[in-house]
C-alpha cells in the first residue's frame, strides 16, 4: 500500500533567539508560516523490517541521519503498531540548508502519512509530541498554517491566517548549518529583536502593512556585512517586495508581496542570477 503527502516549506515571519539552555538548545520566539513550495513524500509498506529513504538526485542521507527516517522510527516506537518495512520516497523541491524547514517538513509529512497508512487514531497532540522527538521545527510542520512558536520551537499557538500574499523565495549558493548559525549568535550582542507578540496582534486584525513592518530575523545579525543574503534582500525590496528577510537560519531570503504580478516579475528577474528562486503563495 502506498500514500502521498505534501510537505510545504516553512518561513519565519519573525524569529528571535534567546539564551542557550543547559540542554544546548536555544529559547526561540517565532511566527511561522507555510508557503506553497512543496516536497512530495510517498510512503510504501513492504514485507521487511527496514525503513528505507530514497531521495534521487540528492546527496541527502538515506538512513537514521535523515529526519524522515527518524520520524518513521519514532512513530513505530511510540505506537503499538507492529514494525513493518517502509520505503520513504522524497521528491525534493525545497532547497536544503536554506532555513526553509525542508527536512523537518518531510519528517512531519512522514508522521501524518504513517497515521493515515496505518489508520490509527493517534491524536494531533500525540503526533506533535512525537514530532518534537524528531526535531525542533517538526511539531510546527505537522500543523502548518500560521503559528507562534516558543520553547525550542515545539510550544505552539495557532494564529489567524496571514492575509493572502505571495512569497518570492531565493536560495543563494551559500549553505547555512543551523547548529553553526546558533553558535555564531551566541558570540554577538543582538542589537534589535523582532516583536512576535505585535506580529500576532497584526495578524489578528489582518493588517498586512503592519505585518510587513514587523518582519524580522535576528539570525541576519550573525552574518558578515557582505553576505549575499543582504544583496538579495536589497534586490527584493528594489523589485517591489513589501517586506524582505532571511528565513530561519538561512541562507534563503523571502520577499513578501501583496500583489501577485509584482511577485511574478520579481521572481523572473531574480532567477536570472539565482536558479533556486521560487514563487509561492502563502498557505
Ligand atoms: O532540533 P534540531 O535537530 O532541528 O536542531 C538542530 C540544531 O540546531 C541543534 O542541534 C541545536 O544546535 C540548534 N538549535 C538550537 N535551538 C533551537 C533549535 C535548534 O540551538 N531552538
Amino acid at each position: 500500500m502506498s500514500i502521498t503527502e505534501l510537505a510545504p516549506a516553512k518561513l519565519n515571519l519573525t524569529l528571535d533567539v534567546g539564551a542557550r539552555r543547559p540542554d544546548g538548545y536555544h529559547e526561540i520566539t517565532s511566527v511561522m508560516q507555510s508557503a506553497a513550495l512543496y516536497d512530495v513524500v510517498t510512503l510504501e509498506t513492504v514485507e521487511t523490517d527496514d525503513i528505507v529513504v530514497e531521495c534521487p538526485g540528492t546527496d541527502l542521507p538515506t538512513g537514521p541521519d535523515n529526519l524522515a527516517w527518524k520520524a518513521a522510527d519514532v512513530f513505530f516506537r511510540e505506537t503499538n503498531i507492529p514494525r513493518t518495512g517502509i520505503i520513504i520516497r522524497l521528491e525534493k523541491k525545497i532547497p536544503s540548508q536554506a532555513g526553509l524547514g525542508g527536512g523537518s517538513s518531510d519528517a512531519a509529512a512522514v508522521l501524518r502519512g504513517m497515521r493515515r497508512l496505518f489508520s490509527t487514531n493517534v491524536s494531533d497532540e500525540a503526533l506533535e509530541t512525537m514530532a518534537a522527538r524528531v526535531g525542533s521545527d517538526v511539531p510546527y510542520c505537522v500543523r502548518g498554517g500560521t503559528a507562534l512558536a516558543r520553547g525550542r520551537g515545539e510550544r505552539l499557538t495557532a494564529l489567524l491566517p496571514l492575509p493572502m500574499c505571495w512569497f518570492v523565495i531565493v536560495k543563494p549558493p551559500v549553505a547555512h548549518s543551523t547548529a553553526v548559525m546558533f553558535r555564531k549568535l551566541d558570540e554577538i550582542a543582538i542589537a534589535n529583536r523582532p516583536d512576535s507578540d505585535a506580529m500576532a496582534k497584526a495578524l489578528e486584525i489582518g493588517d498586512l502593512a503592519q505585518i510587513c513592518r514587523l518582519v524580522g530575523n535576528v539570525f541576519e545579525q550573525a552574518l558578515p556585512e557582505d553576505s549575499e543574503v543582504f544583496t538579495i534582500r536589497r534586490q527584493l525590496s528594489r523589485l517591489g517586495a513589501d517586506a524582505a528577510c532571511m528565513t530561519g537560519s538561512g541562507s534563503a531570503v523571502m520577499g513578501l508581496f501583496r500583489r501577485e504580478e509584482t511577485a511574478r516579475l520579481a521572481a523572473r528577474e531574480l532567477e536570472k542570477s539565482y536558479p533556486l528562486t521560487f514563487l509561492a503563495p502563502r498557505l
